[in-house]
């Protein structure tokens, strides 16, 4: 695997590429990565002939500066596991890099999308995403990119900002990966001590009772019950667990609207905030 720290090298290598590889597949990350990351990097595979990963951590798209200050970064660990997956270019660049003024954000924002759910608890974050994978965009040039349905929002909103922009790209969404007992994997998730690590299968099985009784209980009982698992647990706070459809994030509220609808949670386990959904129907 060919590993660039600046644009210039990645670029110039990608267009040497670019006339023997038919079909190129971008998989943005911010490393720590795991089977989730890894899954994207195989699906990547199988569509294209030569995949590229960035690690990079974002700075523009954290609300939270200690959030951003406590982003693990076990670079040499994720080269390996990228070695092992098969991934053939990773672009991991430094901040500079990237921006010039790192505090320079820019002013797009996507309509709609940007300002409910995760962009209501996370002001601003889907404009530091916009920024960094547009850019990304623009160095690599991929035929097709990859997102995990982990971060549900994330993925319609790039979809969006490529159809505002007319990218010439596919994005396409692949499956969310679980640990064993439904934890969706997650680069916090080492932050979480033994007994946080138990409390966050709340968010499993909150998400697991929603799809079971989707269609056996009325919409007010179903979501009452499934805001009843985060009550009285010390160190879970629930911000938000909505029943929404799926391609426009408007939250469900009638009987008779219940089609095409996505179940989407965010709590944080004592300091760690964690995300996950569940398609209903
Ligand atoms: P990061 O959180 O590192 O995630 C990179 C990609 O991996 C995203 O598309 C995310 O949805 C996917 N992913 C994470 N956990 C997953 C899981 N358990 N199953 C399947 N896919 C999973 O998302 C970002 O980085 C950043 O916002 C980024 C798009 C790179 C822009 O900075």
């Amino acid at each position: 695997m060919k590993v660039f720290k600046t644009q210039i090298q990645l670029a110039n290598y990608l267009s040497t590429l670019k006339k023997v590889s038919n079909k190129m597949g971008l998989v943005p990350t911010m490393g720590a990565l795991h089977q989730g990351h890894l899954s994207l990097i195989k699906k990547s595979k199988q569509l294209c002939d030569l995949t590229i990963a960035s690690i990079f951590v974002n700075p523009t798209q954290f609300n939270n500066l200690a959030d951003l200050l406590k982003y693990p970064k076990p670079i040499e660990q994720d080269i390996a596991m990228l070695e092992e997956a098969g991934c053939d270019v990773l672009f991991n660049p430094e901040v500079a890099e990237i921006y010039e003024n790192p505090d320079e954000v820019w002013d797009y924002e996507v309509g709609g999308l940007n300002a409910i759910l995760e962009g209501e608890f996370r002001p601003g974050h889907y404009i530091g995403v916009t920024q960094i994978v547009y850019k990304l965009f623009n160095l690599v040039k991929p035929d097709v990119a990859f997102f995990g349905q982990k971060d549900y929002q994330q993925y319609l909103v790039i979809k969006e900002m490529a159809k505002d922009f007319n990218l010439d790209v596919e994005i396409i969404a692949c499956p969310i990966v679980r640990e064993k007992d439904g934890l969706a994997m997650s680069s916090r998730n080492i932050r979480l001590n033994a007994d946080e690590r138990n409390k966050a299968l709340t968010i499993n099985r909150s998400l697991a009772f929603l799809k079971e009784n989707y269609h056996v209980l009325p919409l007010p009982q179903l979501v009452n019950h499934a805001l009843g698992f985060y009550k009285e647990i010390p160190n879970v706070k629930l911000e938000y667990l909505k029943i929404c459809k799926k391609n426009s994030l408007k939250e469900i509220t009638e009987e008779e609207d219940k089609k095409d609808a996505i179940a989407l949670v965010a709590c944080y386990v004592g300091e760690t905030r964690l995300i996950d959904n569940m398609m209903l129907s």
